[in-house]
């Protein structure tokens, strides 16, 4: 299967809102995905099949040096064929790149395989919110990838805070 990794933009937002209503109980809005374009802070991923149509995507979330990965979807139909892995990975280099401390998100309890994918990514368990989701209620188990040389400045650099959230 070919696909293509490209930034999200607001041609693909109808797309993106109806993989979030068929992945999840309280999808994002195409309001809340287009704030989520808007905020430079933010960037997102999609990955388009040959025909341009939109198989799946990620968004990340950056503040100061630390990710936050906002959503992570792919329609089911392509599943099982490595499309989150690459999308994650882009973030992953991304925070490499740029020095993050850690990439961060929450899962489901129940929700077996996007704890498989984080795991086998390299993702560790660092904590849970009791009850965060609801329908139905649950709690969240936050995972999270931490990049131990990012506070590893060097000598002679500049340690100040990066300027964030662009360049994905
Ligand atoms: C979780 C999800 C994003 C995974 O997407 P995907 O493109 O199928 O994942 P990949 O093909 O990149 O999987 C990479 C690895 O993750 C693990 N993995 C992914 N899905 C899995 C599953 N259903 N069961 C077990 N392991 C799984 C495997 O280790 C897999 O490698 P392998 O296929 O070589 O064994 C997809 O199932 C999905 O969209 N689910 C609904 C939305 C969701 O729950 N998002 C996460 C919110 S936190």
């Amino acid at each position: 299967m070919t696909y293509h990794i490209v930034p999200m933009t607001a041609d693909h937002v109808p797309e993106v809102a109806a993989i979030e209503r068929q992945c999840f109980p309280d999808p994002w809005s195409e309001r809340m995905l287009r704030e989520h374009l808007a905020n430079e802070c933010s960037a997102a991923l999609v990955a388009e099949g040959e025909d341009g149509s939109v198989l799946g995507y990620a968004g990340v979330l950056v503040v100061l040096d630390e990710g936050y990965i906002t959503n992570v979807a792919v329609r089911p139909a392509y599943r099982r064929q490595g499309i989150a892995k690459e999308l994650l990975g882009v973030f992953h280099r991304f925070a490499a790149a740029n020095r993050l401390s850690f990439l961060t998100l929450e899962v489901r309890d129940s929700n077996a395989a996007a704890r498989a994918l984080y795991a086998s990514l390299g993702y560790q368990e660092a904590g849970r919110r009791r009850n965060y989701y609801e329908h139905p209620r649950e709690d969240a188990v936050i995972m999270t990838m931490t990049f131990p040389d990012a506070g590893d400045t060097g000598e002679g650099e500049d340690s100040a805070p990066r300027e964030t959230g662009r360049g994905l």
